[in-house]
């Protein structure tokens, strides 16, 4: 299969943490809807949003409200939990994004087990394809996890960045090189097994020119950085800087 170059790189906009603040003190406050318009009309190519098992930043009325009001494509981020299957078909969103989930963890810490859940998974995912979204899996760069998410017929890997910009903002730069070259590869080797490729987690403006620079990468998903950006500079000048950034390193 050849690479399509001249793709566009597209920019997801994650904006739970949008919710997080708001979640704070309860209330309307600041509302993760408008923040989703305004990435919107500041260029995102999509919105993500990750509703969690214990809601503690989307909610089920900020899905029903995204699901309203976006002209750019949802990417509903669930667990692979029959709750989140039932939801994601009512709304049929563009895509479902499956991440694993742990209660007490801070944020999705690790990929998706799919070698190990092959079965489990390729039974829940059918029913989400087959109503028409697009199924990606959020797993580490390890080949087994790839073949297993292509044997199971999902249409997209999103490959987890974040040990790779972990690494880098902890400042042991050489070992978050040896993660990057894992990102390459691992890239190359699932588009080469037909899946769209996409990359996601712990991407700042320092980190994101290497992984947009590879030719199989079709998107980014970006959250809790540029909503922190937008805090110092807004949340369009913080997402046209990250824009920027991407189109320099695709040229
Ligand atoms: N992609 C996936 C699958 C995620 O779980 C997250 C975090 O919710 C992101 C992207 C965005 O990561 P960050 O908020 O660190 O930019």
């Amino acid at each position: 299969m050849s690479v399509n170059f001249a793709g566009k790189l597209r920019l997801g906009v994650n904006i739970d943490h949008v919710a997080t603040v708001r979640n704070a003190r309860g209330g309307e406050y600041p509302d993760p809807v408008r923040a989703a318009k305004l990435a919107e009309e500041a260029g995102a190519d999509g919105i993500t949003a990750h509703l969690r098992e214990d809601r503690r930043h989307i909610t089920d009325p900020d899905i029903d409200r995204l699901m309203d009001v976006l002209d750019v494509p949802l990417n509903f981020e669930m667990a692979a939990t029959e709750e989140m299957q039932t939801i994601a078909l009512r709304h049929k969103p563009h895509a479902v994004c499956i991440v694993p989930e742990k209660r007490e963890e801070k944020t999705t810490e690790g990929g998706l087990e799919v070698a190990r859940e092959e079965n489990r998974l390729a039974h829940f995912i059918a029913p989400i394809r087959d109503a028409g979204c697009r199924v990606s899996l959020f797993v580490a760069s390890e080949q087994r996890q790839i073949e297993a998410a292509a044997r199971i017929g999902a249409n997209i890997v999103e490959l987890h960045a974040g040990p790779y910009c972990d690494l880098f903002s902890e400042g042991k730069f050489d070992e978050s090189q040896g993660e990057l070259e894992r990102l390459r590869e691992m890239s190359a080797y699932a588009h080469s097994l037909g899946l769209e490729v996409h990359a996601g987690h712990g991407f700042t403006y320092e980190t994101v020119q290497p992984v947009a620079a590879f030719p199989e990468v079709l998107e980014l998903n970006i959250g809790h950085f540029l909503i922190g950006e937008a805090i110092f500079r807004g949340l369009t000048p913080a997402i046209h800087e990250m824009r920027r950034l991407m189109n320099e390193a695709r040229a």
